[in-house]
């Protein structure tokens, strides 16, 4: 009988078998099987019984003598875009963009291979989710550069990868890689095995050839379950689409860069003419602050960026035992905290209300600097003071569990954004600043005067 292509294999243990098992005979694991091609033997067995290995045996190059030249990195013409990845697309690479369904990543990549083909490289479109009609009316609205895309609607793996090679084009979208397969696999398409096989298969030829590749994935809300989870190993790039597919900003940022930071952000709005660049997001949200009661500006840190957002509370009488606790943009559990110390050290006790705070505009701030303004803007919810003067207040710091404030990184640069909007002051841990009731003091007399 003849050895079929594919193998299937534990992924707890590694236990092998011809065909599928929902149970690991191996190792008792449940759903664990994935399917592999079967890999071509190599070992040949030495005169002593020991296997040895098949291949040539290479000549180590200490580093300082290995050649690296320095290589021009292709401009996408989005300027957010180009930031996160950390300077444009470096030739070759493998970039994977995830993002939960219709965040955007088909006009992203769409716009910037437009400009890309507008600048004069070759590019090409790979959609297996879209048909090249469905692709052309997103064109038509992206207007530019966009309607010169070449692209094919193809999900058959082995008829991409000969087109890559007979096109060799400068940069590729693959959009997305859960819908191509591999005809030799028999398991479905989005399914580990497949996803895993695809993935790798570009791979080989867009950095044979030298494509640099954009591939497309979509994340659950699990932000697993056979998505692109399993490439992040593989990549170059894992850059991640965020936010509310109901609200108009959208963050880029970098998980893993081989070529650049992981500290970039870029901010985008969906409009009609597809994704726009928000350049100066804190203008916007600072405009927008407004300046009542549980209302605090937050100067935070997206990357190397500072950008001042609108942290928001609504502090309301609780039918409920325990009481909601709902938070919006910032971490559940860092909320917890600062309502901890708000009650044990600021005075203020909330343990019988419901508690609501909220970014605005649908940004995520993940730092501990973002502390103080949450604790400020609970402490003015509750007490419902109206500021008196006609600028919101602004703060940013870290809330210790005794009640401390602590420094945060970059200062200087919070208070030049800070300052840019004309708010000179800026509730932070500094001198005379030390414990959070003296913040909560600090504030009170920024609100009267
Ligand atoms: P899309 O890029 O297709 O999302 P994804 O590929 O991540 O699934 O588009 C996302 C949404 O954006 C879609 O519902 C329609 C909307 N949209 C606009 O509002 N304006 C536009 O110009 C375009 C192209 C799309
Ligand atoms: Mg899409």
């Amino acid at each position: 009988m003849a050895r079929s292509a594919t193998v299937f294999s534990c992924s707890a243990c590694g236990h092998e078998s011809p065909k599928w098992h929902g149970r690991c005979p191996g190792c008792g694991e449940w759903n664990s099987f994935v399917e592999e091609a079967r890999p071509a033997p190599t070992a040949r067995v030495g005169a002593n019984g020991v296997k040895r290995s098949a291949g040539r045996a290479l000549k180590p190059v200490p580093l300082a003598e290995v050649q690296a030249p320095a290589v021009a990195r292709l401009c996408t013409g989005i300027g957010e875009f180009d930031r996160v990845l950390g300077g444009g697309l470096v030739p070759g690479s493998l970039v994977l963009i995830g993002g939960s369904p219709g965040i955007g990543k088909s006009t992203l990549t769409s716009g910037a291979l437009g400009n890309l083909a507008g600048a004069g490289h070759e590019v090409l479109y790979v959609s297996g989710e879209e048909s090249a009609a469905q692709v052309k009316l997103r064109a038509e609205r992206l207007g530019g550069h966009a309607l010169s895309v070449p692209i094919v609607a193809e999900t058959d793996l082995e008829a991409v990868l000969a087109t890559l090679e007979t096109e060799k084009p400068d940069v590729c979208v693959v959009d997305s890689v859960q819908v191509l397969y591999d005809p030799a696999l028999t398991g479905a398409p989005g399914s580990v095995g497949q996803v895993r096989e695809v993935a790798g298969r570009i791979m080989r030829v867009a950095k044979e050839l030298g494509i640099a590749t954009m591939l497309v994935g979509h994340v659950t809300k699990e932000g697993s379950l056979a998505g692109p989870r399993v490439l992040e190993h593989l990549v170059d790039c894992v850059l991640s689409f965020e936010g509310e597919r109901e609200r108009t900003y959208r963050t880029l940022r970098a998980l893993k860069n081989r070529f650049g930071s992981t500290n970039e952000v870029g901010v985008f709005e969906m409009a009609d003419q597809g994704l726009v660049e928000v350049e100066d997001a804190s203008e916007r949200f600072v405009t927008e602050a407004t300046r009542a009661p549980g209302s605090v500006v937050l100067c935070a840190m997206e990357g190397s960026r500072p950008l001042l957002v609108e942290v928001q509370a609504l502090v309301a009488p609780s039918e409920l035992v325990p009481p909601r606790r709902v938070a919006n943009g910032v971490d559940r559990n860092r909320l917890a905290l600062v309502l901890a110390v708000l009650a044990r050290h600021g005075g203020v006790s909330l343990g019988t209300s419901d508690v609501f705070v909220s970014v605005a505009g649908g940004v995520r701030v993940d730092e501990p600097g973002a502390d103080l303004a949450i604790a400020l803007a609970l402490a003015s919810a509750a007490k419902g003071i109206e500021p008196a003067a006609d600028k919101p207040l602004a703060a940013f710091g870290e809330l210790g569990l005794t009640g401390e404030l602590r420094h945060v990184a970059h200062a200087d640069r919070r208070l030049t954004e800070a300052a840019k909007f004309g708010l000179d002051a800026v509730v932070r841990p500094g001198d005379g600043v030390r414990t959070l009731r003296q913040a909560l003091r600090g504030a009170a007399r920024a609100h009267a005067a």
